[in-house]
């Protein structure tokens, strides 16, 4: 696991006060002296922790005065509540929806509010395209060649070590490469649900997982998810009780859209409790890596004694979505899982496995992380001041400890396919609530990616918040 640099130690301490109350928004903190006395460390140390906090949107520097805790105006009344869906398992039927909304997200003349997708200046465009080239010349023969399931050798070796960090030990043969954490999710649902049966997912959930439930005749149940803490597990413990639940799909680090992220000892006691009751979890985690916290939080696979999870993943939100490498670690289902990869499209890319597997053994993932990290805090910090601030009186939003998307809860009469309409006109785009409901539930919802925010952004943000309020 990789071990904190002091001055992260020193911010980490610092965000603990302020996130239980210690601190207050508002409230000045202990000046760098002060500190560096306190804490014996150096000064230089304490700066960089204000700066890492300050890019963290956390505190600000008042010149002449000293820091302060950032003067939010987000109260816990403008904080999402628990989700409430219905009890019972139902057909999917989004796909129409979905595609209707998604048509705008390839219009290069809108601002893009919708699609999840990570910023592209901060993706590692330069280094990740020169280990292409580099592999493409090391490995003349072997790069235009298949590589077989399960995968590249040097990827999975690269993937197994950074699994350590979420928590979790597995061998690179216990890895099968996927093109994408899409992919990944395909074959798991394919290998352990036939037609009808019932998926549980958190509510809301990403849209794609609705989608692929609809076009495999399955069913969703939706958990109540708590939009800092995730699903709710007594919730789910009667659901299971008393629907044949097949699987459960969630998105543990990182919801998406609502940013929630399961505390360890809660994904330690969801694993407990579906190897009781021998139920597979397809378990998301491609968010894991962008939390905005020191270290990355562990995975539901690592308490895994069975072999129950199958935990999916990708480089997309980190590296480079159109190279289009994931994995998965199947568990149990190892075998299954090869056999159906190897039938749909015999391997991955070659050259984009290589690639991937230069630039995480060359270093510079971590560092790379770090700087994401830090500007995706800072942009969702910013987002939502922004979204309280032009949005109806009432409009509440998610709290995301990781990730960069924004859930956003307007007033209940405020209809958001109404406002998407009115909105592309505007030329703008976000992802409206239903889609992320097997139901097409979350009507006044809607979310926003932040993984850019500027100028444009924001007047895009004040024009929705505009309009929502004419609605
Ligand atoms: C939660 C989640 N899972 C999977 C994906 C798709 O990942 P990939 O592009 O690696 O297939 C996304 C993309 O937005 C996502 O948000």
């Amino acid at each position: 696991m990789k071990s904190l640099t002091l001055y992260e130690k020193v911010a980490h301490e610092i965000s603990h006060l302020i996130e239980s109350g210690t601190f207050r928004p508002g409230d000045r903190i202990p000046s760098v002296r002060k500190l560096n006395k306190q804490l014996k460390v150096s000064i230089s140390t304490v700066m960089e922790a204000y700066r890492l906090l300050e890019d963290q949107g956390l505190i600000e520097c008042r010149p002449q005065s000293g820091y302060y805790v950032i003067s939010s105006p987000m109260d816990k009344q403008s904080e999402i509540a628990v989700s409430q869906p219905s009890t019972k398992p139902t057909r999917v039927s989004i796909n129409d929806l979905v595609m209707m909304v998604f048509k705008a997200n390839r219009n290069p003349n809108l601002i893009q509010l919708g699609a999840a997708i990570p910023n592209p200046e901060l993706l590692p465009a330069d280094k990740i395209n020169r280990a292409l080239s580099s592999v493409t010349r090391h490995y003349r023969l072997r790069n235009i060649g298949y590589e077989f399931v399960p995968g590249c050798m040097e990827l999975r070796v690269q993937i197994a070590r950074r699994a350590l960090t979420a928590g979790c030990t597995v061998t690179p043969d216990d890895i099968v490469i996927t093109s994408g954490c899409q992919e990944a999710i395909m074959l798991a649902l394919k290998v352990i649900c036939k037609p009808g049966d019932t998926i549980a997912v958190e509510s809301p959930t990403y849209y794609n997982f609705l989608q692929a439930i609809e076009m495999l005749g399955l069913k969703a149940l939706e958990i109540p998810t708590h939009p800092r803490d995730g699903i709710n597990l007594d919730t789910l413990r009667y659901a299971i009780e008393h629907n044949p639940i097949k699987a459960c799909l969630f998105i543990t680090n990182f919801n998406n859209p609502l940013g929630s992220c399961m505390p360890d000892d809660r994904k330690k006691e969801l694993v407990e409790m579906l190897s009781k009751y021998d139920i597979p979890l397809i378990e998301d985690d491609i968010y894991g890596d962008i939390a905005y916290s020191y270290q990355r939080p562990k995975i539901a696979k690592a308490f895994d004694k069975k072999g129950i999870a199958l935990l999916c993943s990708s480089f997309s939100k980190t590296i480079a979505p159109g190279y289009r490498v994931g994995w998965i670690i199947p568990g149990r289902y190892k075998q299954e899982i090869e056999r159906l990869k190897s039938i749909t499209n015999l391997s991955t890319a070659t050259p984009m496995q290589l690639a991937i597997a230069d630039f995480l053994s060359n270093g510079g993932y971590d560092h790379h992380l770090r700087k994401i990290r830090s500007i995706y805090a800072r942009n969702i910090s910013l987002m939502s001041e922004a979204v309280i601030k032009y949005f109806p009186e009432g409009t509440k939003v998610s709290r995301p400890s990781g990730g960069h998307v924004l859930w956003i809860e307007m007033p209940e009469d405020i209809d958001s396919l109404d406002l998407y309409e009115k909105s592309l006109k505007k030329k703008i785009s976000f992802a409206p609530g239903p889609i992320f409901s097997s139901r097409r539930r979350y009507r006044n919802f809607l979310r926003f990616n932040a993984a850019t925010w500027n100028e444009d952004i924001k007047t895009a943000v004040k024009i929705i918040g505009a309009l929502a309020d004419r609605l």
